[in-house]
């Protein structure tokens, strides 16, 4: 079965937060000397190194059964007593965890997201983004900058989806990590729009088949073809069968470069063209434009990036693709000429309570 997900806030009432939490850091900024808010940031890096060695040490976990001593939860984790204290100190003023009155410590809301067995769990991509490997890109951030190029020929002879096939150990740690980056966008995807209306949905490179699974366990009258590279593809159809979904999902193997299964009312690609340089994300456009009926729809998933200069995650992630794919994230702009040059139609621009967006198009 599918998980149920919390009710969502309304986008627009996140939005106007939003606005104000902006507003207010501004104001902060201006008040305070330049090289104060500057040193800010610098130490920002720092808070997710943090977050990263309470993923690795399983402190959330260790809480799970309740409130612990800083003794006894240092035991438990394999830690010095007086650095974990200093570790929780810091993540505490962030609201990851909290020491109550008695001197123990315990879970908030945010720490249980580093749960392990949380519904939607961070703890894999907490593990990714602190881990050496991960860093050691980033660090190389000034050489994509100057050459447009990302790290990964240069630093390790090869691109980064090839090093994540050859080291299994990065393999595994970002293959884990997206299912639980995709598993955060699920509830506000599935709010904002009726995927229900689609006799047959094909998700193309859709992974794990997670996003598919909770449109079909939602949809019984809709359909799901699940198209990726056949490694993939194996595990996905054994997940999907776990859900009693075999019947009314097929799983397609191959490469979105050469084909994509006919017959579609509707072609998902969530977080598939940010990943690819500009050529690459048009010959996976040229090769579905090519497969679909002239009312299907195209309902591309990516994090938009906004028409003004205020801060949003789509900036990091776009920078996280330049660094590591050679890839990038666009503004509604962007999508709507690069869709035309591909031969669709923007139709509309859905938001969501989440960074994502769903751009729906139509062949022109
Ligand atoms: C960033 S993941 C996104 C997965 C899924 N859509 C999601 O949002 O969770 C990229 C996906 O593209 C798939 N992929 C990469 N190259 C592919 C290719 N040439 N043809 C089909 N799928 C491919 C990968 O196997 C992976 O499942």
């Amino acid at each position: 079965m599918a998980a149920d997900h919390p009710r969502m806030p309304p986008p627009g009432l996140v939005r106007a937060v939003e606005l104000v939490r902006n507003g207010l850091s501004v104001a902060y900024r201006k008040l305070v000397p330049g090289q104060l808010a500057v040193m800010e940031m610098l130490a920002a890096g720092w808070l997710s190194q943090a977050i990263h060695a309470a993923a690795e040490l399983g402190i959330a976990d260790a809480l799970a059964d309740g409130p612990h001593s800083g003794a006894e939860l240092a035991k438990t984790v394999g830690a010095d007593e007086d650095a974990l204290h200093r570790l929780l100190r810091l993540l505490i003023g962030h609201g990851i965890f909290t020491r109550r009155r008695d001197g123990r410590y315990a879970l908030t809301p945010m720490a249980s997201a580093l749960r392990r067995d949380s519904d939607v769990s961070l703890r894999d991509a907490a593990l990714f983004f602190g881990s050496s490997i991960h860093r050691d890109n980033w660090s190389h951030l000034v050489d994509a900058v100057r050459t447009g190029k990302p790290v990964g020929e240069a630093l390790h002879g090869m691109s980064f989806f090839e090093h994540a096939q050859a080291d299994r150990t990065l393999g595994t740690l970002f293959d884990n990590a997206m299912t639980s980056i995709g598993s955060l966008g699920l509830a506000p995807l599935l709010a904002a729009y009726d995927f229900a209306r689609f006799d047959t949905l094909v998700d193309v490179g859709g992974g794990e088949g997670t996003l598919l699974a909770e449109i079909l366990c939602r949809a019984p009258q809709s359909n799901g073809i699940l198209f990726d590279l056949p490694e993939v593809a194996e595990s996905a159809a054994g997940r999907l069968a776990d859900l009693g979904l075999a019947d009314r999902c097929r799983v397609e193997r191959g490469s979105f470069f050469d084909t994509v299964p006919r017959g579609g009312d509707a072609y998902i690609l969530k977080h598939i063209l940010h990943d690819w340089p500009e050529d690459d994300a048009g010959r996976i456009l040229a090769t579905i434009r090519a497969a679909m009926k002239p009312d299907a729809r195209l309902l591309i998933i990516e994090l938009v990036i906004p028409h003004n200069s205020r801060p949003h995650p789509g900036k990091f992630i776009d920078l996280e693709m330049l660094v590591n794919t050679g890839g990038r994230e666009r503004t509604a702009d962007e999508y709507r000429k690069f869709l035309a040059r591909f031969g669709f139609t923007l139709n509309r621009v859905v938001p969501t309570v989440s960074p994502d967006n769903i751009l729906e198009a139509v062949p022109a």
